[in-house]
């Protein structure tokens, strides 16, 4: 095994996702102490991040969801110190939390994605329900689980519902509706891993289905033929290149009625509980939960 030194398991932090982050930092604190690694936990909450080195730390695992943890601040500090850290480095954090400019640089790319409009004060809401047609999904570029995106339904409603939405930070996008299933794919190192169907019987994935219920099918190995699995790792592959990403990460794609595929988001730090996405992908492979944290941490890099 390759020296990896004393390694801190970054986890908590104080964003709106801590409950999720302290699970996910818990389990895969566990898998790497199973693997053999040096491993301690490291709540951001209670430590700073500037003390990593004073108590010897050599190597850094985040499992921080949301916040500073995923938008490239904390990559910044640690790129700054010099310590070695899972996932993707500070501009491909950054991109992945804002969906407007992911997007765009997918679309400047020849990636596909669903159509969208940025939506402001001066917009012609009506114009914008009339391009994209109806029903369409409005939400806020930075937010995450769900918060904040509403289907819009009936015509006349976009207008009332973006007048809701200006609360949150960062721009306000309305996309065109996909409406043929909800997909995801996991990237590790240089390889994507097999999707994943998602299936919530709520109207969308949104935060109940995330959270609260259990009913929300995964189904992997999907429902694609081959060449629809291959074209999808290919996207995913391409879409996590072309923001930058390095180590791991997860993409979400959406599939029309008429099969073709888009690409919904990004997620760089994706969740790590043992029932999450990335390791029941990993798990196809033949991946443990404790290889897949393992792995992760062999591509913890700078720069
Ligand atoms: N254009 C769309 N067409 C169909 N469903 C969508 C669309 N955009 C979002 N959704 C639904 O809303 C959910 C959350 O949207 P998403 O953009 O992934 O935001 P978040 O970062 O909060 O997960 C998706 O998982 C999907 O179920
Ligand atoms: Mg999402």
């Amino acid at each position: 095994m390759k020296h990896l030194g004393k390694v801190a398991v970054l986890l908590g932090g104080d964003s709106s996702e801590r409950e999720v982050s302290l699970l996910s930092g818990n389990e895969v604190y566990q898998g790497l102490l199973q693997a053999g690694v040096d491993a301690h936990l490291y709540d951001t909450q209670e430590q700073s991040l500037f003390d990593l080195k004073k108590h010897g730390f050599e190597r850094v695992f985040i499992v921080l969801h949301g916040g500073a943890g995923e938008d490239g601040r904390v990559q910044a500090v640690l790129e700054t110190m010099g310590l070695p850290y899972t996932g993707c480095g500070m501009l491909a954090s950054g991109l992945g939390m804002d969906k407007l400019r992911s997007k765009m640089i997918w679309q400047a790319a020849g990636l596909p994605v669903p159509d969208f409009a940025v939506l402001q004060d001066d917009t012609d809401f009506d114009a914008v329900e009339a391009k994209l047609g109806l029903p369409l999904f409005v939400k806020p570029a930075a937010e995450g689980s769900s918060v904040g995106v509403v289907k819009v339904t009936e015509k006349g409603q976009l207008a009332a519902v973006y007048q809701d939405l200006k609360q949150y930070r960062g721009a306000i996008i309305a996309e065109t509706f996909i409406g043929g299933g909800e997909y995801t794919c996991g990237i590790l190192g240089s390889e994507a891993l097999p999707s994943i169907k998602i299936v919530p019987k709520t109207e969308f994935y949104d935060y109940e289905a995330k959270y609260f219920r259990d009913d929300t099918e995964y189904l992997c190995p999907a429902d694609l033929s081959d060449a629809d699995e291959a074209l999808m790792r290919q996207l995913a592959m391409q879409a996590f290149e072309v923001i930058g990403g390095r180590g791991w990460g997860r993409v979400d794609f959406l599939r029309g009625v008429d099969g073709k595929l888009y690409l919904l988001e990004i997620n760089t730090v994706p969740g790590m509980t043992t029932h999450s996405l990335v390791p029941k992908a990993a798990a196809q492979t033949g991946r443990t939960f404790s290889q897949l944290c393992l792995e992760i941490l062999e591509h913890a890099t700078l720069g």
